[in-house]
Protein backbone atom coordinates (compact mmCIF):
# COMPACT_ATOMS: atom_id res chain seq x y z
CA UNK A 1 0.00 0.00 0.00
CA UNK A 2 1.51 3.38 -0.62
CA UNK A 3 -1.75 5.55 0.86
CA UNK A 4 -2.61 5.96 4.38
CA UNK A 5 -5.59 4.53 4.96
CA UNK A 6 -7.68 5.40 7.96
CA UNK A 7 -10.36 4.16 7.53
CA UNK A 8 -11.56 1.59 4.72
CA UNK A 9 -15.08 3.24 3.85
CA UNK A 10 -13.64 7.17 3.71
CA UNK A 11 -11.45 9.30 1.60
CA UNK A 12 -8.77 11.40 3.44
CA UNK A 13 -10.23 14.98 4.84
CA UNK A 14 -8.29 16.96 2.11
CA UNK A 15 -9.50 15.12 -0.80
CA UNK A 16 -11.09 17.54 -2.93
CA UNK A 17 -14.07 16.80 -5.16
CA UNK A 18 -16.87 19.11 -6.64
CA UNK A 19 -18.07 19.82 -10.27
CA UNK A 20 -16.31 20.80 -13.58
CA UNK A 21 -17.36 23.14 -16.58
CA UNK A 22 -15.29 24.92 -19.42
CA UNK A 23 -15.60 28.14 -20.67
CA UNK A 24 -17.41 27.58 -24.20
CA UNK A 25 -19.72 24.87 -23.07
CA UNK A 26 -21.80 27.68 -20.79
CA UNK A 27 -20.71 31.37 -20.47
CA UNK A 28 -22.58 32.55 -23.71
CA UNK A 29 -22.28 36.32 -23.91
CA UNK A 30 -19.50 35.68 -26.69
CA UNK A 31 -19.41 39.29 -27.88
CA UNK A 32 -18.92 41.04 -24.48
CA UNK A 33 -16.49 42.91 -22.48
CA UNK A 34 -14.33 43.12 -25.09
CA UNK A 35 -14.26 39.43 -25.86
CA UNK A 36 -12.09 38.13 -29.09
CA UNK A 37 -13.84 35.50 -31.44
CA UNK A 38 -12.96 31.82 -30.59
CA UNK A 39 -12.72 29.35 -33.39
CA UNK A 40 -15.55 27.61 -31.61
CA UNK A 41 -17.82 30.42 -32.46
CA UNK A 42 -17.96 30.55 -35.96
CA UNK A 43 -17.73 26.88 -36.54
CA UNK A 44 -20.60 26.52 -34.50
CA UNK A 45 -22.86 28.30 -36.62
CA UNK A 46 -21.71 26.50 -39.92
CA UNK A 47 -24.49 24.46 -41.29
CA UNK A 48 -24.44 20.98 -40.01
CA UNK A 49 -21.57 21.21 -37.37
CA UNK A 50 -23.42 20.56 -34.41
CA UNK A 51 -26.77 18.28 -34.04
CA UNK A 52 -29.05 20.77 -33.50
CA UNK A 53 -27.52 23.65 -35.41
CA UNK A 54 -27.32 25.50 -32.26
CA UNK A 55 -24.20 27.66 -31.32
CA UNK A 56 -22.48 28.80 -28.15
CA UNK A 57 -23.80 32.73 -28.10
CA UNK A 58 -25.83 31.66 -24.80
CA UNK A 59 -25.19 28.41 -23.78
CA UNK A 60 -26.00 28.72 -19.94
CA UNK A 61 -25.62 32.44 -19.67
CA UNK A 62 -22.74 31.59 -17.18
CA UNK A 63 -21.10 35.09 -17.81
CA UNK A 64 -23.95 36.76 -16.71
CA UNK A 65 -25.41 34.33 -13.75
CA UNK A 66 -21.96 33.03 -12.55
CA UNK A 67 -23.28 34.49 -9.19
CA UNK A 68 -25.82 32.20 -9.30
CA UNK A 69 -24.12 29.46 -10.46
CA UNK A 70 -22.26 29.60 -7.19
CA UNK A 71 -25.37 29.46 -5.18
CA UNK A 72 -25.38 26.45 -6.79
CA UNK A 73 -22.16 25.01 -6.12
CA UNK A 74 -22.60 26.10 -2.57
CA UNK A 75 -25.72 24.35 -2.25
CA UNK A 76 -24.22 21.11 -3.38
CA UNK A 77 -20.95 21.78 -0.50
CA UNK A 78 -18.20 21.54 -3.03
CA UNK A 79 -15.01 21.95 -2.17
CA UNK A 80 -13.36 22.64 -5.20
CA UNK A 81 -15.02 23.99 -8.49
CA UNK A 82 -13.29 23.52 -12.07
CA UNK A 83 -13.71 26.02 -14.78
CA UNK A 84 -11.52 27.20 -17.66
CA UNK A 85 -10.46 30.43 -18.49
CA UNK A 86 -11.34 31.63 -21.84
CA UNK A 87 -8.14 32.56 -23.78
CA UNK A 88 -9.72 35.39 -26.13
CA UNK A 89 -11.16 37.18 -22.97
CA UNK A 90 -8.08 38.17 -21.68
CA UNK A 91 -6.02 38.55 -24.94
CA UNK A 92 -8.92 38.71 -27.97
CA UNK A 93 -6.31 38.19 -30.61
CA UNK A 94 -4.50 35.87 -28.67
CA UNK A 95 -0.87 37.00 -28.90
CA UNK A 96 2.26 37.80 -27.30
CA UNK A 97 2.38 40.97 -28.85
CA UNK A 98 -1.53 42.13 -28.64
CA UNK A 99 -3.30 44.06 -26.30
CA UNK A 100 -4.50 41.97 -22.48
CA UNK A 101 -8.40 42.77 -22.08
CA UNK A 102 -8.97 44.14 -18.73
CA UNK A 103 -12.57 43.43 -18.26
CA UNK A 104 -12.13 39.87 -19.62
CA UNK A 105 -9.09 39.60 -16.32
CA UNK A 106 -11.87 41.23 -14.20
CA UNK A 107 -14.35 39.19 -14.71
CA UNK A 108 -12.13 35.82 -13.55
CA UNK A 109 -10.81 37.84 -10.57
CA UNK A 110 -14.12 38.33 -9.44
CA UNK A 111 -15.27 34.26 -10.11
CA UNK A 112 -12.04 33.56 -8.09
CA UNK A 113 -12.53 36.03 -5.41
CA UNK A 114 -16.36 34.62 -4.94
CA UNK A 115 -15.38 31.20 -4.98
CA UNK A 116 -12.75 31.80 -2.13
CA UNK A 117 -14.88 33.59 -0.28
CA UNK A 118 -17.74 30.70 0.02
CA UNK A 119 -14.58 28.60 0.97
CA UNK A 120 -14.17 27.09 -2.75
CA UNK A 121 -11.05 26.20 -4.12
CA UNK A 122 -10.60 27.30 -8.22
CA UNK A 123 -9.41 24.47 -10.05
CA UNK A 124 -8.57 26.05 -13.05
CA UNK A 125 -7.73 24.82 -16.54
CA UNK A 126 -6.26 27.71 -19.07
CA UNK A 127 -6.85 25.79 -22.54
CA UNK A 128 -10.25 23.71 -23.23
CA UNK A 129 -10.12 24.38 -26.69
CA UNK A 130 -11.74 27.82 -27.15
CA UNK A 131 -8.45 28.73 -29.52
CA UNK A 132 -8.50 32.48 -30.22
CA UNK A 133 -9.77 32.32 -33.72
CA UNK A 134 -6.89 35.04 -34.71
CA UNK A 135 -4.58 32.85 -34.06
CA UNK A 136 -5.56 30.31 -36.36
CA UNK A 137 -6.54 33.55 -38.82
CA UNK A 138 -2.47 34.44 -38.50
CA UNK A 139 -0.88 30.82 -38.35
CA UNK A 140 -3.51 28.15 -38.28
CA UNK A 141 -2.97 28.14 -34.39
CA UNK A 142 -1.55 24.48 -33.30
CA UNK A 143 -0.01 23.49 -36.49
CA UNK A 144 2.47 26.16 -35.95
CA UNK A 145 5.19 26.01 -33.55
CA UNK A 146 4.62 29.44 -33.13
CA UNK A 147 1.80 29.15 -30.51
CA UNK A 148 3.57 27.84 -28.44
CA UNK A 149 5.38 31.44 -27.34
CA UNK A 150 1.71 32.78 -27.52
CA UNK A 151 0.18 30.46 -24.99
CA UNK A 152 3.22 30.57 -22.62
CA UNK A 153 2.26 34.39 -22.94
CA UNK A 154 -1.32 33.97 -22.10
CA UNK A 155 -0.39 31.53 -18.76
CA UNK A 156 1.99 33.96 -18.05
CA UNK A 157 -0.66 36.71 -17.39
CA UNK A 158 -3.11 34.35 -15.99
CA UNK A 159 -0.15 33.53 -13.72
CA UNK A 160 0.97 36.62 -12.80
CA UNK A 161 -3.04 38.17 -12.20
CA UNK A 162 -4.81 35.33 -10.74
CA UNK A 163 -1.98 33.10 -9.90
CA UNK A 164 -1.94 34.96 -5.63
CA UNK A 165 -5.51 33.38 -5.53
CA UNK A 166 -5.13 29.96 -7.82
CA UNK A 167 -3.41 27.38 -6.54
CA UNK A 168 -4.45 24.66 -8.92
CA UNK A 169 -3.54 24.19 -12.93
CA UNK A 170 -4.29 23.08 -15.49
CA UNK A 171 -2.44 23.69 -19.03
CA UNK A 172 -4.20 21.94 -21.09
CA UNK A 173 -7.86 20.15 -21.54
CA UNK A 174 -7.88 16.38 -23.46
CA UNK A 175 -5.02 17.04 -26.17
CA UNK A 176 -6.36 13.85 -27.81
CA UNK A 177 -9.24 15.68 -28.69
CA UNK A 178 -7.91 18.72 -30.00
CA UNK A 179 -5.45 16.55 -32.19
CA UNK A 180 -7.83 14.29 -33.37
CA UNK A 181 -11.44 15.43 -33.35
CA UNK A 182 -10.27 19.14 -34.45
CA UNK A 183 -7.50 18.20 -37.15
CA UNK A 184 -8.43 14.82 -37.39
CA UNK A 185 -11.66 13.34 -37.93
CA UNK A 186 -13.15 17.55 -38.34
CA UNK A 187 -16.09 17.40 -36.11
CA UNK A 188 -14.57 19.65 -33.35
CA UNK A 189 -13.00 22.99 -34.50
CA UNK A 190 -11.21 24.04 -36.48
CA UNK A 191 -12.82 20.91 -37.88
CA UNK A 192 -9.50 20.03 -40.56
CA UNK A 193 -9.68 17.27 -42.06
CA UNK A 194 -8.73 15.14 -45.44
CA UNK A 195 -12.36 13.74 -45.49
CA UNK A 196 -13.38 16.60 -48.23
CA UNK A 197 -16.93 16.08 -47.16
CA UNK A 198 -16.61 18.04 -44.18
CA UNK A 199 -13.66 19.92 -44.58
CA UNK A 200 -12.18 22.12 -47.71
CA UNK A 201 -8.83 21.75 -46.45
CA UNK A 202 -6.25 19.26 -43.66
CA UNK A 203 -4.13 16.12 -43.59
CA UNK A 204 -5.78 13.47 -41.48
CA UNK A 205 -2.34 11.55 -41.94
CA UNK A 206 -0.19 14.28 -40.66
CA UNK A 207 -1.67 17.06 -38.77
CA UNK A 208 -3.11 15.39 -35.93
CA UNK A 209 0.47 14.80 -34.81
CA UNK A 210 1.51 17.94 -35.55
CA UNK A 211 -1.05 19.23 -33.22
CA UNK A 212 -0.43 16.72 -30.64
CA UNK A 213 3.39 17.60 -30.19
CA UNK A 214 2.61 21.18 -30.33
CA UNK A 215 0.26 21.11 -27.64
CA UNK A 216 2.80 19.20 -25.23
CA UNK A 217 5.38 21.72 -26.12
CA UNK A 218 3.23 24.50 -25.31
CA UNK A 219 1.69 22.74 -22.06
CA UNK A 220 5.64 22.07 -20.83
CA UNK A 221 7.31 25.53 -21.59
CA UNK A 222 4.08 26.90 -19.33
CA UNK A 223 4.91 24.62 -16.63
CA UNK A 224 8.87 25.46 -16.66
CA UNK A 225 7.68 29.38 -16.86
CA UNK A 226 5.33 28.34 -13.48
CA UNK A 227 8.19 26.60 -12.04
CA UNK A 228 10.64 29.07 -12.65
CA UNK A 229 9.07 32.73 -12.28
CA UNK A 230 5.96 31.82 -9.93
CA UNK A 231 5.77 28.32 -7.82
CA UNK A 232 8.46 29.79 -5.14
CA UNK A 233 6.14 32.37 -4.01
CA UNK A 234 2.47 31.34 -5.21
CA UNK A 235 3.06 27.55 -3.81
CA UNK A 236 0.69 26.57 -6.49
CA UNK A 237 0.48 22.67 -8.54
CA UNK A 238 0.41 22.68 -12.00
CA UNK A 239 -0.68 19.81 -14.67
CA UNK A 240 -2.07 18.63 -17.69
CA UNK A 241 -5.15 17.02 -18.02
CA UNK A 242 -5.58 13.64 -20.25
CA UNK A 243 -8.81 11.78 -21.60
CA UNK A 244 -8.54 8.29 -21.79
CA UNK A 245 -10.76 5.47 -21.44
CA UNK A 246 -9.98 1.67 -19.81
CA UNK A 247 -8.99 -0.70 -22.92
CA UNK A 248 -10.34 -4.09 -22.37
CA UNK A 249 -9.77 -6.71 -24.66
CA UNK A 250 -12.35 -8.07 -26.71
CA UNK A 251 -11.33 -12.08 -25.73
CA UNK A 252 -7.94 -13.45 -24.95
CA UNK A 253 -6.74 -13.79 -27.80
CA UNK A 254 -2.84 -12.69 -28.41
CA UNK A 255 -3.75 -10.58 -30.90
CA UNK A 256 -7.19 -8.31 -29.30
CA UNK A 257 -4.73 -8.31 -25.92
CA UNK A 258 -2.63 -6.70 -27.99
CA UNK A 259 -4.97 -4.46 -29.55
CA UNK A 260 -6.14 -3.33 -26.11
CA UNK A 261 -2.87 -1.92 -24.99
CA UNK A 262 -2.42 -0.43 -28.76
CA UNK A 263 -5.89 1.49 -27.56
CA UNK A 264 -4.39 3.13 -24.78
CA UNK A 265 -0.70 3.50 -26.24
CA UNK A 266 -2.09 6.00 -28.23
CA UNK A 267 -5.33 7.44 -26.53
CA UNK A 268 -3.27 7.97 -23.87
CA UNK A 269 0.96 7.11 -24.24
CA UNK A 270 0.99 9.69 -27.30
CA UNK A 271 0.53 12.37 -24.33
CA UNK A 272 1.25 10.53 -20.77
CA UNK A 273 4.35 8.67 -21.52
CA UNK A 274 6.41 11.76 -23.26
CA UNK A 275 5.17 13.97 -20.10
CA UNK A 276 6.35 11.65 -16.93
CA UNK A 277 8.54 8.57 -19.19
CA UNK A 278 10.08 11.09 -21.60
CA UNK A 279 9.17 9.01 -24.74
CA UNK A 280 6.54 8.31 -27.49
CA UNK A 281 5.06 4.64 -26.94
CA UNK A 282 7.15 2.37 -29.11
CA UNK A 283 3.94 1.84 -30.53
CA UNK A 284 3.16 5.11 -32.25
CA UNK A 285 6.88 5.51 -33.47
CA UNK A 286 6.20 2.13 -34.99
CA UNK A 287 2.76 3.11 -36.81
CA UNK A 288 3.47 6.47 -37.73
CA UNK A 289 7.23 6.43 -38.61
CA UNK A 290 8.34 10.00 -39.63
CA UNK A 291 4.99 11.30 -39.17
CA UNK A 292 5.50 11.55 -35.65
CA UNK A 293 7.79 14.61 -34.99
CA UNK A 294 10.56 14.01 -32.29
CA UNK A 295 11.75 16.09 -29.63
CA UNK A 296 14.78 18.10 -29.45
CA UNK A 297 16.96 17.18 -26.57
CA UNK A 298 16.19 20.11 -25.30
CA UNK A 299 12.55 19.99 -25.65
CA UNK A 300 12.76 17.15 -24.44
CA UNK A 301 14.20 17.64 -21.08
CA UNK A 302 11.58 20.56 -20.68
CA UNK A 303 8.67 17.81 -21.78
CA UNK A 304 9.97 15.01 -18.81
CA UNK A 305 8.69 15.50 -16.00
CA UNK A 306 6.36 18.37 -16.79
CA UNK A 307 3.17 17.41 -14.91
CA UNK A 308 2.93 17.22 -11.11
CA UNK A 309 -0.09 15.09 -11.16
CA UNK A 310 -1.92 13.11 -13.32
CA UNK A 311 -5.06 15.04 -14.82
CA UNK A 312 -7.65 11.92 -15.57
CA UNK A 313 -10.57 13.13 -17.89
CA UNK A 314 -12.41 9.61 -18.01
CA UNK A 315 -15.81 8.47 -19.07
CA UNK A 316 -16.01 4.62 -20.40
CA UNK A 317 -14.59 1.31 -21.49
CA UNK A 318 -14.05 -0.19 -24.30
CA UNK A 319 -14.02 -3.49 -25.84
CA UNK A 320 -10.92 -3.85 -28.16
CA UNK A 321 -10.44 -6.16 -31.29
CA UNK A 322 -7.67 -5.78 -33.40
CA UNK A 323 -7.82 -4.73 -37.35
CA UNK A 324 -9.25 -1.67 -39.13
CA UNK A 325 -7.14 0.66 -39.99
CA UNK A 326 -7.76 3.52 -37.26
CA UNK A 327 -4.69 5.51 -36.32
CA UNK A 328 -6.40 7.13 -33.66
CA UNK A 329 -7.67 4.18 -32.02
CA UNK A 330 -4.48 2.37 -32.01
CA UNK A 331 -5.88 0.48 -35.20
CA UNK A 332 -8.17 -1.21 -32.80
CA UNK A 333 -11.99 -1.60 -33.31
CA UNK A 334 -14.01 -0.66 -30.20
CA UNK A 335 -17.22 -2.23 -29.22
CA UNK A 336 -19.35 -2.54 -25.83
CA UNK A 337 -20.59 -5.83 -27.23
CA UNK A 338 -19.16 -8.71 -25.42
CA UNK A 339 -18.67 -11.96 -27.30
CA UNK A 340 -21.65 -13.47 -25.83
CA UNK A 341 -23.78 -10.61 -27.09
CA UNK A 342 -24.20 -8.99 -24.01
CA UNK A 343 -23.73 -4.95 -23.77
CA UNK A 344 -20.64 -4.11 -21.31
CA UNK A 345 -22.94 -1.84 -19.62
CA UNK A 346 -25.77 0.93 -19.62
CA UNK A 347 -26.23 2.83 -22.76
CA UNK A 348 -26.01 6.66 -22.86
CA UNK A 349 -27.57 9.06 -24.93
CA UNK A 350 -23.75 9.72 -27.39
CA UNK A 351 -22.70 6.25 -28.65
CA UNK A 352 -19.42 6.36 -27.60
CA UNK A 353 -20.36 5.63 -23.70
CA UNK A 354 -21.42 3.04 -21.69
CA UNK A 355 -21.23 2.72 -17.47
CA UNK A 356 -18.72 0.47 -16.46
CA UNK A 357 -17.71 1.13 -12.85
CA UNK A 358 -15.24 -2.14 -13.03
CA UNK A 359 -13.08 -0.33 -16.25
CA UNK A 360 -12.84 2.87 -14.09
CA UNK A 361 -11.21 1.13 -11.35
CA UNK A 362 -8.79 -0.99 -13.43
CA UNK A 363 -7.78 2.28 -15.27
CA UNK A 364 -6.97 3.64 -11.82
CA UNK A 365 -4.63 1.33 -11.17
CA UNK A 366 -3.20 1.51 -14.84
CA UNK A 367 -2.30 4.95 -14.60
CA UNK A 368 -1.20 4.83 -11.16
CA UNK A 369 1.67 1.79 -11.71
CA UNK A 370 2.33 3.46 -15.29
CA UNK A 371 2.82 6.59 -14.10
CA UNK A 372 3.55 6.97 -10.21
CA UNK A 373 2.13 10.05 -9.80
CA UNK A 374 -1.23 11.13 -8.00
CA UNK A 375 -4.56 11.08 -9.70
CA UNK A 376 -6.47 13.93 -10.18
CA UNK A 377 -9.89 12.67 -11.97
CA UNK A 378 -10.83 16.06 -13.39
CA UNK A 379 -13.76 14.77 -15.24
CA UNK A 380 -15.92 11.85 -15.06
CA UNK A 381 -20.05 11.89 -16.21
CA UNK A 382 -22.92 10.26 -17.93
CA UNK A 383 -25.58 11.22 -20.38
CA UNK A 384 -29.13 9.86 -20.16
CA UNK A 385 -30.19 8.35 -23.07
CA UNK A 386 -33.33 10.30 -24.70
CA UNK A 387 -32.70 12.69 -21.25
CA UNK A 388 -33.60 16.20 -23.56
CA UNK A 389 -36.87 14.88 -24.66
CA UNK A 390 -37.92 13.88 -21.12
CA UNK A 391 -40.06 16.10 -19.01
CA UNK A 392 -38.39 18.15 -16.48
CA UNK A 393 -39.73 16.08 -13.50
CA UNK A 394 -38.74 12.84 -15.62
CA UNK A 395 -35.20 13.92 -16.64
CA UNK A 396 -34.27 15.27 -12.81
CA UNK A 397 -34.99 11.38 -11.41
CA UNK A 398 -31.58 10.46 -13.35
CA UNK A 399 -31.45 6.92 -12.33
CA UNK A 400 -28.47 6.15 -15.12
CA UNK A 401 -26.83 8.58 -14.17
CA UNK A 402 -26.89 7.94 -10.20
CA UNK A 403 -26.11 4.65 -11.04
CA UNK A 404 -22.78 5.79 -13.33
CA UNK A 405 -21.84 7.75 -9.96
CA UNK A 406 -22.35 4.99 -7.71
CA UNK A 407 -20.38 2.19 -9.16
CA UNK A 408 -17.20 5.20 -9.66
CA UNK A 409 -17.84 6.79 -6.37
CA UNK A 410 -17.45 2.94 -5.08
CA UNK A 411 -14.61 2.30 -7.69
CA UNK A 412 -12.61 5.44 -6.15
CA UNK A 413 -12.48 4.37 -3.07
CA UNK A 414 -11.49 0.20 -3.20
CA UNK A 415 -9.09 1.87 -5.88
CA UNK A 416 -7.50 4.09 -3.54
CA UNK A 417 -8.02 2.24 -0.21
CA UNK A 418 -8.05 -1.62 -1.36
CA UNK A 419 -5.73 -1.04 -4.35
CA UNK A 420 -3.26 1.15 -2.81
CA UNK A 421 -3.59 3.75 -5.92
CA UNK A 422 -3.10 7.59 -5.01
CA UNK A 423 -6.28 9.95 -5.95
CA UNK A 424 -6.30 12.66 -4.55
CA UNK A 425 -10.02 14.76 -6.35
CA UNK A 426 -12.69 14.02 -7.96
CA UNK A 427 -14.69 16.32 -10.29
CA UNK A 428 -17.96 15.20 -12.21
CA UNK A 429 -18.84 16.36 -15.49
CA UNK A 430 -20.63 19.28 -15.45
CA UNK A 431 -22.22 21.35 -12.74
CA UNK A 432 -24.45 22.08 -15.75
CA UNK A 433 -26.47 20.71 -18.91
CA UNK A 434 -24.41 22.69 -21.12
CA UNK A 435 -22.93 23.23 -25.04
CA UNK A 436 -22.35 19.71 -25.60
CA UNK A 437 -19.72 20.59 -28.47
CA UNK A 438 -20.97 18.79 -31.84
CA UNK A 439 -23.72 17.42 -30.47
CA UNK A 440 -24.86 21.05 -29.17
CA UNK A 441 -27.73 21.04 -26.42
CA UNK A 442 -29.13 17.66 -27.25
CA UNK A 443 -26.64 15.69 -25.13
CA UNK A 444 -26.99 16.50 -21.11
CA UNK A 445 -24.20 15.73 -19.26
CA UNK A 446 -25.30 17.98 -15.91
CA UNK A 447 -25.47 16.89 -12.69
CA UNK A 448 -28.06 20.13 -12.43
CA UNK A 449 -30.57 20.60 -15.36
CA UNK A 450 -30.96 23.57 -17.33
CA UNK A 451 -34.32 24.58 -18.32
CA UNK A 452 -32.78 26.73 -21.82
CA UNK A 453 -36.03 28.64 -22.81
CA UNK A 454 -35.92 30.22 -18.87
CA UNK A 455 -32.14 29.17 -17.63
CA UNK A 456 -33.17 27.90 -14.45
CA UNK A 457 -31.46 25.38 -13.01
CA UNK A 458 -32.38 22.65 -11.02
CA UNK A 459 -30.64 19.99 -9.48
CA UNK A 460 -30.98 16.41 -10.79
CA UNK A 461 -30.74 13.56 -8.58
CA UNK A 462 -27.26 12.45 -9.54
CA UNK A 463 -26.04 15.88 -8.04
CA UNK A 464 -28.05 15.41 -4.62
CA UNK A 465 -26.34 11.76 -4.55
CA UNK A 466 -23.29 13.06 -5.67
CA UNK A 467 -23.20 15.86 -2.83
CA UNK A 468 -24.23 12.78 -0.22
CA UNK A 469 -21.81 10.48 -1.05
CA UNK A 470 -18.54 12.94 -0.67
CA UNK A 471 -20.33 14.16 2.74
CA UNK A 472 -20.29 10.65 3.84
CA UNK A 473 -17.16 9.80 2.54
CA UNK A 474 -14.41 12.23 3.26
CA UNK A 475 -13.16 12.38 6.84
CA UNK A 476 -14.09 15.19 9.00
CA UNK A 477 -11.58 17.06 10.29
CA UNK A 478 -9.81 15.69 13.94
CA UNK A 479 -10.15 17.73 16.61
CA UNK A 480 -6.37 17.60 16.73
CA UNK A 481 -6.01 19.25 13.39
CA UNK A 482 -8.86 21.70 14.12
CA UNK A 483 -7.05 23.10 16.73
CA UNK A 484 -3.81 23.20 14.54
CA UNK A 485 -5.28 25.59 12.57
CA UNK A 486 -5.01 29.08 12.85
CA UNK A 487 -7.13 30.22 9.99
CA UNK A 488 -9.68 28.10 11.38
CA UNK A 489 -12.17 31.20 12.37
CA UNK A 490 -12.17 33.14 9.34
CA UNK A 491 -12.75 30.65 6.97
CA UNK A 492 -15.57 29.30 5.82
CA UNK A 493 -17.16 25.78 6.84
CA UNK A 494 -15.67 23.66 3.99
CA UNK A 495 -12.34 25.48 3.62
CA UNK A 496 -11.82 24.53 7.54
CA UNK A 497 -11.72 21.02 5.74
CA UNK A 498 -8.30 21.39 4.11
CA UNK A 499 -5.41 20.10 5.60
CA UNK A 500 -1.75 20.44 5.55
CA UNK A 501 -0.21 17.79 3.07
CA UNK A 502 3.43 17.06 3.29
CA UNK A 503 3.63 14.13 1.94
CA UNK A 504 3.77 15.62 -1.79
CA UNK A 505 4.28 18.75 -3.94
CA UNK A 506 1.01 19.49 -3.93
CA UNK A 507 0.42 23.14 -2.43
CA UNK A 508 -0.15 22.48 1.30
CA UNK A 509 -3.62 23.40 1.44
CA UNK A 510 -4.14 25.23 4.26
CA UNK A 511 -0.78 27.48 3.22
CA UNK A 512 -3.37 27.68 0.12
CA UNK A 513 -5.84 28.80 1.41
CA UNK A 514 -4.33 31.34 3.84
CA UNK A 515 -2.31 32.61 0.88
CA UNK A 516 -5.65 33.23 -1.04
CA UNK A 517 -7.24 34.98 1.99
CA UNK A 518 -4.27 37.38 2.09
CA UNK A 519 -4.17 37.86 -1.22
CA UNK A 520 -8.08 38.73 -1.38
CA UNK A 521 -7.84 40.99 1.54
CA UNK A 522 -4.79 42.40 -0.20
CA UNK A 523 -6.38 43.52 -3.71
CA UNK A 524 -10.10 44.64 -2.06
CA UNK A 525 -8.04 46.84 0.13
CA UNK A 526 -10.59 47.23 2.52
CA UNK A 527 -12.15 44.93 4.90
CA UNK A 528 -15.23 43.28 4.49
CA UNK A 529 -16.85 40.59 5.91
CA UNK A 530 -16.63 37.16 4.10
CA UNK A 531 -20.46 36.11 3.40
CA UNK A 532 -20.19 33.08 5.86
CA UNK A 533 -24.51 33.63 7.18
CA UNK A 534 -25.43 33.00 3.18
CA UNK A 535 -23.11 30.10 3.40
CA UNK A 536 -24.44 28.68 6.83
CA UNK A 537 -28.11 29.13 5.29
CA UNK A 538 -27.61 27.28 2.08
CA UNK A 539 -25.56 24.21 3.29
CA UNK A 540 -28.63 23.62 5.68
CA UNK A 541 -31.24 24.38 3.86
CA UNK A 542 -29.99 21.98 1.05
CA UNK A 543 -32.08 19.64 0.24
CA UNK A 544 -31.98 18.19 3.82
CA UNK A 545 -28.23 17.25 3.09
C1 LIG B 1 -14.68 17.25 -22.45
C2 LIG B 1 -15.94 18.04 -22.12
C3 LIG B 1 -17.13 17.31 -22.70
C4 LIG B 1 -17.22 15.94 -22.07
C5 LIG B 1 -18.42 15.11 -22.50
C6 LIG B 1 -14.82 15.77 -22.29
O1 LIG B 1 -14.14 15.14 -23.30
O2 LIG B 1 -13.59 17.77 -21.75
O3 LIG B 1 -15.80 19.34 -22.60
O4 LIG B 1 -18.32 18.03 -22.54
O5 LIG B 1 -16.07 15.22 -22.40
O6 LIG B 1 -18.36 14.80 -23.86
Amino acid sequence: MSVEVASPNKLPSDFLWGFATASFQIEGSTDADGRGKSIWDDFAKLPGKTLDGRDGDVATDSYKRWKEDLDLLVEYGVKSYRFSIAWSRIIPLGGRNDPVNEAGIQFYSNLIDALLERGIVPFVTLYHWDLPQALYDRYQGWLNREIIDDFVNYAKICFERFGDRVKYWLTMNEPWCISVLGHGRGVFAPGRSSDRTRSPEGDSSTEPWIVGHNVILAHAYAVKLYREQFKAAQHGTIGITLNGDWALPYDDSPENIAAAQHALDVAIGWFADPIYLGYYPDYMKTMLGDRLPSFTPEDLAVVKGSSDFYGMNTYTTNLCKAGGDDEFQGKAEYTFTRPDGSQLGTQAHCAWLQDYPEGFRQLLNYLWKRYKKPIYVTENGFAVKDEDAMPLEQALADHDRVQYFKGNTEAILAARNEDGVDIKAYFAWSLLDNFEWADGYVTRFGLTYVDYETQKRFPKDSGKFVSKWFKEHVAEETEKTKAEDPKRLELPPSANKFQTDSATSSPTLESAESSSKAAIAKRKKKTKKAPFARFTAYISTFLGI
